[in-house]
């Protein structure tokens, strides 16, 4: 009999191939492709005919979702009021980011609250998990515990006792089961061990969190595949460097995405913060050039972050771009309208743009403060006092509306903003105490920022 022929699987897309190859065909990563055992026969076509099933309409009753609240108000938003009932939720995040931290919290939580949680760690043993607990003063909470990888024995626990409610399983990665025959943490044992864990889910109606490790790219590792697979995907983002951590919806089959839940990290372990503007625009020096405050929203609220840009007299023949918590590419088109459409000089400048916080902004909106920031770093004049800015600028220099123009500027007037710079024609029906300077062009901020510096008494903008 032949033998099988090897398939070879990306590690990054999961296409497969059947010769390995340097470069996956399929997404373009290098170095990807490995070799993974055959799939399993296919089953007889003889044997698969199929039943046919009842066509309904597209209205009807339908029963409004049951959801279980964690108790942690952060992440029941995120996941659009609670977890569901039967769903598979995807949590990712870089390694020590808190994954594992905030998901003993929820279980300790839920398990208070009188639901049936089980705990399967295959990263730490039961007692790290429970110095960990007891760190964080929740040993008390009824949560069961076991250190298992093999799905087949784990599925065979929850199986065995009640129904559990509430099921986390950390991490994918270190999971594998004996229907296929590849290491664990390959594609193939990851797919097919979140397979059988999401087939539980819907069975029992549990709510099953799988948790994630991640690539330096940012995404799930190797497994994408899982994403497309799950009802919910989550990531956790942050600095190590820094105390908050966002917990960021991307992907939600039963509520909004890009919704965002924001955490500090403390002693204690993860502790809401309520009032996360603060937290992004609370330790900002309001008199050094280069800070503009953006009016943003994430998911459905508001959020006041601190845009920061550093322009000085480079030493290089090719200038610096050094970019954190914005799209690169980004920097560059609003670098490239300040030069040809206002006629500031970046060309011999280097330019560090940050977001303070640790924040990732991709909010088009966020372009106007982007380029307040440069202009007032290059300028060498800091914007107006308490100021906010918003909209999106355009290849032309103009500068367009955006929505939510309310929201933005209920939140910068709730936290003692007195001006907002924003796209001409967005106060039509919208209530503000604030001052609101109506902006057409990207010159126009450019404008308005000389005028400071005559207000401001500091030398002219060079
Ligand atoms: P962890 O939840 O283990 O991360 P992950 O599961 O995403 O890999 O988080 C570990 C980090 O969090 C570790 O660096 C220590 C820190 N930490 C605290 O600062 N306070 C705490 O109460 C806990 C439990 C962890
Ligand atoms: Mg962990």
């Amino acid at each position: 009999m032949a033998r099988p022929r090897p398939n070879y699987v990306c590690a990054n897309c999961g296409a497969a191939s059947s010769k390995w190859q340097g470069r996956c065909d399929a997404c373009g990563e290098w170095n990807t492709l490995s070799e993974e055992a055959p799939a399993a026969a296919p089953v007889a076509l003889r044997a698969a005919r199929g039943n046919p099933v009842e066509l309904l309409p597209l209205s009807g009753e339908t029963a409004e979702l049951p959801r279980t609240l964690s108790g942690i108000a952060e992440l029941d938003r995120v996941l659009g009021g609670g977890f569901v009932p039967g769903s598979a939720i995807l949590v990712g995040g870089d390694p020590g980011i808190g994954k594992s931290t905030m998901l003993i919290q929820a279980a300790a939580a839920l398990a208070c609250a009188g639901r049936r949680v089980v705990y399967v760690s295959g990263e730490e043993s039961i007692g790290q998990i429970r110095l960990r607990a007891e760190r964080l003063g929740l040993s008390a909470a009824p949560v069961l515990l076991a250190a298992e990888t093999r799905v087949e024995d784990i599925l065979a626990t929850l199986q065995s006792g009640p129904p559990a409610d509430f099921v986390v399983l950390d991490s994918i990665q270190t999971l594998w089961t004996d229907l296929v025959e590849s290491a664990p943490g390959t594609v193939t044992q990851v797919r097919t061990s979140a397979q059988a864990l999401i087939r539980y889910a819907k069975a029992s109606g549990a709510a099953v969190v799988l948790v994630g490790h991640v690539t330096k790219e940012g995404q799930i590792a190797g497994p994408r595949v899982v994403e497309h697979m799950v009802d919910a995907v989550t990531m956790f983002e942050g600095d190590a460097g820094q105390h908050f951590r966002v917990l960021r919806a991307i992907k939600n089959r039963f509520g909004p995405a890009s919704e965002i839940g924001v955490f500090e990290m403390t002693d204690a372990g993860l502790k809401e913060v309520a009032n996360p503007s603060l937290l992004f625009i609370g330790e900002r020096d309001r008199t050094s050039p280069g800070a503009a405050v953006f009016a943003g929203i994430e998911g459905t609220r508001p959020l006041l972050v601190e845009v920061q840009a550093l322009v000085s007299e480079s030493a290089l023949g090719t200038p610096r771009r050094a970019v954190v918590g914005w799209d690169p590419s980004r920097l560059a088109m609003i670098l490239a309208v300040l030069e040809t459409r206002c006629g500031m000089r970046f060309g011999t400048h280097d330019v560090y743009l940050n977001v303070a916080g640790g924040l990732r902004l991709a909010e088009p909106a966020a372009d106007l403060a982007v380029g307040a920031a440069l202009i007032s770093s290059r300028a060498g004049v800091a914007t107006p006092p308490e100021s906010v800015y918003f909209g999106e600028v355009g290849l032309s220099g103009s500068v367009r509306p955006v929505a939510q123009t309310a929201m933005r500027l209920n939140e910068a007037e709730r936290l003692g903003f007195s001006l907002a710079v924003l796209p001409s024609g967005s106060r039509e029906g919208v209530r503000s105490t604030l001052s609101l300077n109506e902006v057409t062009t990207l010159a126009d901020v450019v404008a308005a920022i000389a005028a400071e510096s005559a207000a401001q008494g500091i030398g002219k903008p060079s």
